[in-house]
């Protein structure tokens, strides 16, 4: 398979987040203008390779979050990714990030959703061949309230973006907190018409897995250890199959933090082979120094994928999407006026 030709296929990201996106040439200028000695200990972080297991990924947002702690920054991080998935020929991205609030640089929870917002509209408004849409995330170590203000600044500013906020994420280090105190907000947020594309199983966690399931989620980040193979049961299993819950996969992220052993064993084939819905994912594309066409290149190495299955793969993920119907479609006009001449030519 050519990465050349993973770079042409048009192609859908569905499981992004912001800091973790965020390129080694965009840490560079913000670092710089920021504090050198930072701009050093990133450096180091982001040499290939050193990125090794998800306790070190979890240090480096922390450092990343010292760079992005002002509205100027967001923006400029926000604005930066989304040129850079745009390059990499991806058509519709949803982003998604945790509001902060820091008070040295007076950056408010509210002013870092809206400069998230300004950065797609200014992409929009230079005709950017991408649709953008934006997920606030809550942190699995946040208490109920701070998760509640997050539903409700979602609710807010879905309304206020005319729809470009468009559900939530729940995202965090795996191996902290509960997320089954959190269901009854996630369940709030449902009902207020959020979409929910919430982490699940990155580590083997039956209980907690079973107890979020029952919310069933509109999409479900990484789902590594749903299978008893994997430390999940069958039931878990059985609940997404039977619900057709789409995954949200991400190979070399998965690899990286070790939560699988080495690619081949990805749970990538076992759900392919199923014919359940999968999109295939960079998590964060900067952190872990890849981008969606790569992706795309060793799920198609490592399971012996042809051009066209690839190119069915990206498509599909069209049906996953959190847009209306027409954004759908049009979507995939756009993907049939070019799938003739990319299946057919060497
Ligand atoms: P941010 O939300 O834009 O600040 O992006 C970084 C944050 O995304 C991290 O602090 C984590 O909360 C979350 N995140 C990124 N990658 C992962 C992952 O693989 N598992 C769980 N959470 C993640
Ligand atoms: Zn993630």
């Amino acid at each position: 398979m050519s990465l050349d030709f993973c770079k042409r296929t048009p192609k859908v990201e569905l499981h992004a987040h912001l800091n973790g996106s965020i390129s080694r040439e965009t840490i560079e200028k913000l670092a710089m203008k920021k504090n050198p000695e930072l701009y050093k200990d990133l450096r180091i972080c982001f040499d290939k390779g050193k990125a090794e297991t998800l306790d070190n990924v979890f240090q480096m947002f922390k450092l990343i979050h010292q760079i992005s702690d002002n509205t100027e920054a967001i923006y400029t991080i926000a604005y930066d990714v989304i040129h850079e998935f745009s390059a990499d020929n991806v058509k519709y991205l949803e982003l998604r990030s945790t509001p902060r609030d820091v008070p040295s640089s007076g950056m408010t929870k509210s002013s870092y959703i809206e400069a998230i917002l300004k950065a797609i509209e200014d992409c929009h408004k230079e005709n950017l061949d991408i649709v953008v849409k934006f997920l606030l995330a809550i942190d699995r170590r946040n208490d109920l309230s701070v998760a509640k203000e997050t539903v409700d600044l979602a609710e807010r500013y879905s309304r206020l973006s005319g729809g470009t906020v468009v559900g939530i994420d729940l995202s965090g280090d795996p191996t902290v907190g509960d997320a089954c105190t959190l269901v009854p907000i996630l369940r709030d947020a449902k009902f207020r018409g959020l979409k929910l594309a919430l982490h699940l199983a990155e580590v083997p966690a039956v209980e907690e897995t079973e107890e979020v399931l029952k919310i069933l989620p509109d999409r479900i980040g990484h789902g590594t250890c749903l299978h008893p193979n994997a430390g999940g049961s069958q039931g878990l299993v059985d609940t997404v199959l039977q619900h057709r819950i789409p995954l949200e996969l991400c190979l070399t992220s998965n690899v990286i933090c070790q939560t699988v052993a080495h690619v081949d064993n990805h749970h990538f084939k076992y759900w392919y082979d199923q014919g359940h819905p999968c999109a295939i994912c960079t998590d964060d594309k900067g952190v872990f120094s890849t981008s969606l066409s790569e992706e795309y290149c060793l799920a198609a190495e490592t399971f012996g994928l042809t051009r066209k299955d690839i190119w069915t793969l990206s498509y599909n993920c069209i049906d996953m999407i959190f847009a209306e119907e027409a954004v759908k479609q049009d979507l995939k006009s756009k993907w049939n006026s070019v799938k003739s001449y990319e299946l057919n030519c060497e």
